[in-house]
């Protein structure tokens, strides 16, 4: 891509370089920050509607990092492998950027019986895909991160962009460059609120009556506020 130089009047100016593909920092800014918070909220979200879950994840953590810490050190992080499960169901039921980046056909192409003509463009819908019973059985819509334990029907699925039905990040050259540092930033801040606190709902709320609507607009949101109140956790030795 190339950046031109321009003079209008009096005042030189950079002219935008409209024919980059390349993210300019501002999006890598807007990109990277709303997804993996949003990302946090609804694992978080998931996991207080679901106590089993958040017990099989909170043990694995707790038990990785030892008797003498509450604390998740980023080193701990590869021992984590039912928190990365969780929160690839957690990105495969709520994909941030739900319409992915908007592509144009480039020539005519036949997909699917449908006829789509070259200049076309089209939005992949990576939420329906990661809630479709044709991929994900009838319980398409329950969370439910032991679907991706090795051996199970799912757990050679990962979203590196390989595996259609699960594509939080895209897919293809376009596919999230920031992918391996949003993963690692969500599942470090996750690991951490985990390990150190335990969660309730505030006292008189049920977990069945947490609203779970989402809110649209660059990425999709929480329709309401998550309210939880921690308590925080005093390991083994400590005690
Ligand atoms: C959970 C966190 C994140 C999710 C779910 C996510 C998801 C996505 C998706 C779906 C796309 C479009 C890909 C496509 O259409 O194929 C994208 C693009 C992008 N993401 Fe992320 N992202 C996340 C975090 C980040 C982070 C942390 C950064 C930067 C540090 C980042 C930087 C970008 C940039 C710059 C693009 C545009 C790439 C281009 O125009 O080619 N993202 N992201």
């Amino acid at each position: 891509s190339s950046t031109s130089s321009s003079t209008s009047g009096s005042r030189s100016t950079v002219a935008s370089p409209r024919t980059t593909s390349r993210p300019s920092s501002w999006d890598t800014f807007v990109g990277g920050i709303d997804t993996s918070s949003v990302t946090i909220l609804w694992a978080m979200s998931e996991l207080i509607r679901n106590p089993r879950v958040m017990k099989k994840a909170q043990e694995e953590i707790r038990a990785a990092v030892g008797e003498q810490r509450a604390r998740v050190q980023p080193d701990d992080l590869p021992k984590l492998n039912y928190l990365k499960m969780v929160l690839k169901e957690t990105l495969r039921l709520y994909p941030p950027a739900t319409l992915l980046l908007p592509r144009e056909t480039m020539r005519h192409v036949r997909i699917g019986g449908y006829d789509v003509p070259a200049g076309t463009r089209v939005a992949v819908n990576a939420w329906a895909l990661g809630r479709d019973p044709a991929s994900w059985g009838e319980d398409a819509d329950e969370f439910n991160p032991d679907r991706f334990e090795a051996g199970a029907r799912h757990g050679e699925v990962d979203l590196h962009g390989a595996h259609f039905e699960l594509v939080p990040f895209g897919a293809g050259r376009r596919i999230c460059p920031g992918m391996a540092m949003a993963l690692m930033n969500v599942e470090f801040a996750l690991a951490n609120l985990l390990c150190g606190f335990d969660w309730a709902l505030p006292e008189g709320t049920k977990a069945e009556d947490l609203c779970m609507e989402e809110a649209g607009g660059l990425t999709f949101h929480r329709k309401t506020p998550l309210v939880l109140v921690p308590t925080p956790y005093v390991p083994p030795s400590a005690a």
